[in-house]
């Protein structure tokens, strides 16, 4: 059999199939009891109370900032109030925030976790900053307990885009459960996918319930007891999962543990036949673990030696051809997309001098969710040092 290594394999097991044909077979397709049951079970997962699924992590991030500007939320952000964000970022983490009528202030990141530490966030932190983006990259996180307590003595609201890192846990706490808002991606080649679907995690009942109205079209079927109203309470978007996708987290979650087991042990196991490959020269720098953190990965990020990183572009479509795929890490130095051209956002391109590193000299590959066979772990180790 030709030999493939995709970004991820063979997501579904047949149980998620068939959790997912019993809905359809129930004929109730749309929100209902099933998201309401996978709610519960990912509360209980990640410990946190208020947890609320929607259709995308991009929802979850669009819900946490329209939570933050609601007119309902006491202490509301004001239009053209900032929010630090770093420039290695998805665009989904960024557009948010200039959706909700804030001004997104890049930062770089630390080369280490891909993400700001607490020098940077204190660096760039000035009396407009009222908001902070942070991005918890590819299952890693940086100082996120004192970032948090940074934040909070300063009166900053903390977003936690937690998109690429469920399953993670810093000192004890699961990631996805440090930001005011936090929010979690189910799409495909994740920790756990839903094919499509997010869940956005706060911690009170306050924000859950300005989160429910505007998670569907602004009524307060879901905060009301009475049933069926048309009564509208806030804003709205309709940003609800389908039960469908509810069912097939519901049993992803159940393997999830074991997964990320699965998962550590197809990375060290690469890693290690990599350093001890007779081709082994320091092509790569890994993307470690940051101290104190049990870490959930769905990848393995890259970043390209010095002495290799000239034959980046070539090495990458020889990957290409031989079914290795690869991508960026998140997308790079955001900075650099046509996007940011159609705004006026002030920043100047040298600051951002680790996010250029990791665009330029980085990417990463896939992780199978079922043990790698020795015989394929040599075969990928072996092209991947074929510069
Ligand atoms: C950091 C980050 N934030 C947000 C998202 C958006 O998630 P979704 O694809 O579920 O909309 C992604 C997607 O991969 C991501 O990597």
């Amino acid at each position: 059999m030709s030999f493939k290594y995709p970004l991820l394999e063979n997501a579904f097991s047949n149980q998620d199939i068939n959790s997912a044909i019993k809905v359809v077979k129930s004929r109730r397709l749309t929100m209902s009891n099933k998201t309401m049951e996978f709610e519960k079970k990912f509360s209980k997962f990640i410990k946190s109370n208020y947890c609320l699924m929607v259709n995308s992590g991009s929802s979850a991030n669009l819900l946490a900032f329209f939570a933050l500007t609601n007119p309902l939320k006491k202490n509301k952000l004001k239009i053209g109030d900032e929010c630090l964000i770093p420039a290695l970022c998805w665009s989904t983490s960024l557009w948010p925030i200039v959706q909700s009528g804030l001004v997104p202030k890049f930062i770089d990141v630390d080369l280490k976790t891909f993400s700001p530490n607490l020098d940077i966030i204190k660096k760039n932190v000035t009396k407009k900053t009222k908001a902070i983006m942070l991005i918890n990259v590819l299952g890693n996180c940086s100082e996120i307990d004192k970032i948090r307590q940074f934040a909070k003595k300063k009166k900053i609201y903390l977003v936690e885009d937690n998109c690429e890192s469920l399953g993670s846990i810093y000192k004890g706490k699961n990631l996805g459960t440090f930001g005011d808002f936090s929010s979690f991606s189910f799409y495909y080649s994740h920790q756990l996918t839903s094919g499509e679907g997010g869940m956005i995690v706060c911690n009170n009942k306050f924000d859950y319930r300005i989160l429910q109205s505007l998670r569907a079209h602004g009524w307060d079927r879901e905060i009301s007891k009475k049933k069926n109203t048309f009564n509208f309470v806030n804003q709205g978007f309709n940003l609800r999962p389908l039960d469908i996708s509810a069912s097939i987290a519901t049993s992803q979650l159940k393997r999830l543990k074991k997964m990320i087991k699965t998962r550590k042990y197809n990375r060290d196991m690469i890693i290690k036949y990599l350093k001890k490959s007779p081709k082994w020269d320091d092509q790569f720098t890994f993307f470690e673990s940051s101290k104190h953190l049990k870490p959930s990965w769905f990848s393995i990020p890259l970043l390209i030696n010095k002495k290799y990183l000239n034959y980046k572009k070539n090495f990458l479509k020889r990957l290409e051809k031989n079914k290795i795929e690869t991508r960026p890490i998140i997308s790079g130095n955001f900075i650099n997309q046509p996007a940011i051209k159609l705004h006026k956002f002030k920043f100047k391109k040298k600051n951002f001098k680790n996010s250029q590193e990791i665009e330029d000299r980085g990417f990463f590959i896939g992780l199978p969710t079922k043990k790698i066979k020795l015989q394929d772990i040599k075969r990928l180790t072996n092209y991947l040092l074929d510069f």
